[in-house]
């Protein structure tokens, strides 16, 4: 397995250099926890986030599936915390300042932003992703956008 390799200056190249190697990456012939685990390495490896990972939809609640970071709650209600709320509303939620979002669930003290991406598959979804970082207003529309894509690889 090759490392991965970014060439870009800023997010955006990040991402644009990022996103082939991720897609690269992704084996059909293994289950989705296998390509969850290698997307979230690569996404937190990159970037350098607090906590990078994936809820999956289990019956009426999101499970813990694979991450990069430190431990992390195992399970969260539909609608409930960011992760929750995003799986309810099917779509992505960017949260600059998690003090601000009513019933975000800390798993971590030093978690300060926020965004949920979910993943969607014959338009049912079947997880989300979740990233964490340890400063304010990390996230923005523009990974919004690339990490939309980036789930759709899955
Ligand atoms: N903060 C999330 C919970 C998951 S952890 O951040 C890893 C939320 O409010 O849903």
């Amino acid at each position: 397995m090759e490392n991965i390799t970014i060439t870009g200056n800023n997010k955006t190249e990040n991402y644009e250099s990022l996103l082939p190697q991720i897609q690269a990456v992704m084996d059909t012939n293994v289950d989705l926890i296998a390509n969850m685990a290698n997307m979230a390495a690569m996404l937190h490896e990159t970037f350098g986030f607090w906590w990078t990972g994936f809820y999956r939809v289990v019956g009426n609640e999101l499970v813990l599936g694979p991450f990069q970071g430190p431990l992390a709650c195992t399970r969260i209600p539909y609608g409930r915390g960011v992760c929750g709320s995003a799986w309810k509303e099917r779509r992505t939620l960017v949260v600059p300042d998690v003090e601000q979002f009513p019933g975000h669930i800390a798993c971590s003290s030093a978690s300060r932003s926020e965004i949920v991406v979910p993943v969607f598959q014959n338009g049912e979804i079947i997880a989300v992703l979740d990233i964490d970082s340890e400063h304010l207003a990390t996230f923005d529309s523009t990974d919004a956008t690339y990490l939309e894509k980036v789930v759709s690889f899955l």
